[in-house]
């Protein structure tokens, strides 16, 4: 009997340490060797944990493609940094091989982010603490030889602390901001941020909308210096490189600067370009002019009125589903008989414009049309209703 229970003792010994020693062995690596495949079902983490990458698809955006991201693990909201524009469904896996780094799918490769021209088993890529991405060619005793490809140099639209905006005057590099479509889908959108003659830029498909004005004293002209009093900015201008970048206090949970799909330029909840509210002719905040249409005058505003049943169809339509709401506002705006005007498709995507709103029936439904409306300049003793005078467009 005795030697029996010793022997259970031993195997429950053996169990307990063999249970101690299960999650080292599953511990999630940040880099992909020479022929390691990341599959749609797996992830890679940075050292410390800050960062994951990882295949995403359709139930988080709008869409039924797979993404390859890079999303912050720490913070109040889960963010994404870097999102791959491969945009099938059916994707097998990241691959790094023979020196390439390629989206495999099923029918062979989707999206090639880089790839040597002498193949090579000496490449590594490994996801940063900085949320860098970093595809290298490494020395046999494991040292950086030269870095081939990197997710900071093909920003989304979001910018953290070691990201560059501006220009690498050697390679032709540039690193600017692109808004998303919309709010979930993460495909190139309106707005892009760049950094250009010493400014922050913003500008809807090449027109400027916003400049932060010149940086003195670590603040800009038309930012508020609450907003970026917490931060140390790094510009870089010699015959390299014109460059903008900022470092942040807080080094455990670094600030994110995001360019939205309405041109809003955020830092957490707390706007620092409001992109949304420049319509041309003012320049509040750092908004810019630009050409009016002749029959817009200057004053008039975009409101949302989210009560109305909008009955029968619109009085024109574009379904092109690369057109964003603020694609959308800028067409009505432009056009002289547009009154009213929201998105078209399911996904938020083409647009629907009114040149009456006599249709619109007011209600307190909750899944009525969100409709925008332009209004004319409101009058000195009218403060901000003008559903009369709207036929005067
Ligand atoms: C948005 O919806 C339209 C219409 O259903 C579709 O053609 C388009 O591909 C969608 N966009 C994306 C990015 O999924
Ligand atoms: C996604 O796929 C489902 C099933 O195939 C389809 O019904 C749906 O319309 C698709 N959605 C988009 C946005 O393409
Ligand atoms: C995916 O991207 C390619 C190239 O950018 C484009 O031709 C194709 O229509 C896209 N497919 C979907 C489903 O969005
Ligand atoms: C890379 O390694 C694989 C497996 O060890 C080998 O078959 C292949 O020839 C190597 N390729 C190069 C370019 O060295
Ligand atoms: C690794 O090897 C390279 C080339 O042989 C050498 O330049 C480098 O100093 C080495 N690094 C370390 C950490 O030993
Ligand atoms: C900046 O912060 C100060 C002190 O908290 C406050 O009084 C001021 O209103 C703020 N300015 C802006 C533009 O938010
Ligand atoms: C505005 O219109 C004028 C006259 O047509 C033109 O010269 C100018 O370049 C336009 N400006 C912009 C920003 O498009
Ligand atoms: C509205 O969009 C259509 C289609 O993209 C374009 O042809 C037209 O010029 C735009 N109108 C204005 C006034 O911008
Ligand atoms: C929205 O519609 C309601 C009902 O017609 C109206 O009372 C209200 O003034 C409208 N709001 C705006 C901002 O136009």
């Amino acid at each position: 009997m005795a030697t029996n229970v010793q022997l259970l003792k031993f195997l429950f010994l053996l169990l307990f340490f063999s249970s101690l020693w299960t999650p080292h062995a599953q511990q999630v690596p940040d880099t992909l060797k020479p022929g390691d495949m990341l599959t749609s079902s797996s992830r890679l983490v940075s050292s410390e944990g800050r960062f994951t990458l990882t295949f995403t698809s359709s139930s988080l955006f709008e869409s039924n493609c797979t993404f390859l991201v890079i999303s912050s693990t720490s913070g109040p909201s889960k963010t994404y940094l870097w999102i791959s524009g491969a945009n099938d469904s059916n994707v097998l896996g990241l691959e790094n091989k023979a020196g390439a780094l390629i989206i495999m799918g099923q029918a062979g490769n989707l999206m090639t982010l880089y790839s040597s021209t002498q193949p090579t088993n000496n490449t590594v890529a490994t996801l940063l603490d900085s949320g860098n991405f970093i595809f290298q060619e490494v020395y046999s005793n494991g040292s950086t030889k030269r870095v081939l490809w990197q997710s900071f140099d093909n920003p989304g639209n979001t910018l953290v602390p070691g990201m560059k905006l501006g220009i690498n005057h050697k390679t032709g590099q540039t690193w600017s901001l692109r808004s998303w479509l919309t709010r979930d889908l993460p495909i190139p959108g309106p707005f892009s941020l760049e950094w250009e003659g010493s400014q922050l830029v913003i500008r809807r498909r090449q027109v400027v909308y916003w400049k932060s004005g010149v940086l003195r004293e670590n603040q800009f002209e038309n930012i508020s210096p609450n907003l970026t009093s917490m931060y140390h900015f790094n510009i870089v201008s010699n015959d390299d490189e014109e460059s903008f970048s900022f470092d942040s206090e807080n080094q455990i949970q670094p600030s994110q600067w995001t360019l939205t799909d309405m041109g809003r330029l955020h830092e957490g909840q707390k706007s620092m370009a409001r992109t949304d509210e420049c319509y041309g002719y003012n320049i509040d905040g750092g908004c810019q002019k630009w050409n009016l249409s002749v029959c817009r005058q200057p004053g008039y505003t975009v409101e949302l009125n989210r009560s109305y049943l909008v009955n029968g169809d619109a009085s024109y339509t574009i379904p092109d589903p690369n057109l964003g709401m603020i694609d959308c506002k800028a067409n009505c705006s432009a056009s002289c008989s547009c009154v009213a005007y929201t998105t078209l498709l399911g996904n938020w995507t083409g647009c629907r414009f009114w040149t009456t709103i006599s249709n619109f029936t007011p209600t307190d439904m909750e899944n009525s049309d969100q409709v925008y409306i332009l209004s004319p300049k409101p009058s000195q003793t009218e403060t901000g209703k003008f559903t009369s005078s709207l036929r005067m467009l």
